[in-house]
């Protein structure tokens, strides 16, 4: 399973660089905003620097919402570094947008899926990635947990090579939960990764191990 951490801040992607388990970067204009990364240029910019910091994907989303635009915006993204992967909306022009990309060796990430069919259809465009937002969904009682089982049911029918990135991962239980179901990668904040670090009997454990060693010594 990979892991990738959701978001542009530059402290906590070197973080969790640091931890040697990280396998890419996702953002979108809302996490560049939060950044106070704004205008065309400064995102770029950001971009770049992600990319010297990670080895793996980073995901760079394109703001046109029209076939033309998309593919304009998508090249110009993908000339910028060959981690790159342009991040399309799931609208019509997204997916006809995909499509090209798949056919031109361009890598992408559909993003916004929100149901089966929506995944069954990037998969079908030739999409990298396909990103379902399960913890938007459970913000609104609806299981995001089960659409990711679904997307793996439907992939492993039909042998899409689509990996399936659970997007909008709020804490560890998300991230595990997908890791049982099979997701390919999962993107979340830096504390849903470290959190998998916690647990009090290993406190507990390695205080005992090294008062013991104190004694002996
Ligand atoms: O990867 C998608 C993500 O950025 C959305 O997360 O927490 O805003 O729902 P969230």
């Amino acid at each position: 399973m990979k892991f990738f951490i959701d978001t542009a801040n530059l402290d906590q992607i070197k973080e969790a660089q640091d931890l040697g388990v990280l396998d890419g970067v996702t953002t979108n204009p809302s996490l560049m905003a939060k950044e106070g990364i704004t205008g065309k240029e400064n995102i770029v910019n950001h971009y770049k620097k992600i990319c010297e910091i990670v080895t793996g994907d980073v995901s760079a989303e394109v703001i046109a919402t029209d076939y033309e635009g998309i593919i304009k915006e998508g090249e110009e993204l993908a000339k910028l570094h060959d981690q790159i992967i342009v991040k399309v909306p799931m609208i019509k022009d997204g997916v006809k947008a995909i499509k090209y990309f798949s056919d031109k060796g361009i890598k992408t990430n559909c993003t916004l899926v929100f149901s089966a069919g929506q995944a069954l259809l990037a998969a079908k465009a030739g999409a990298t990635y396909v990103s379902p937002f399960i913890g938007r969904l459970d913000d609104i009682s609806t299981d995001g947990l089960n659409l990711i089982a679904e997307i793996r049911m439907i992939y492993d029918n039909y042998g899409f090579s689509t990996q399936i990135l659970a997007a909008s991962v709020r804490h560890t239980m998300h991230v595990i939960d997908c890791a049982k179901i099979g997701a390919d990668v999962m993107t979340g904040p830096l504390s849903s990764i470290e959190g998998l670090l916690k647990h009090p009997l290993t406190d507990i454990g390695l205080a005992k191990f090294l008062a013991d060693y104190k004694k002996g010594n």
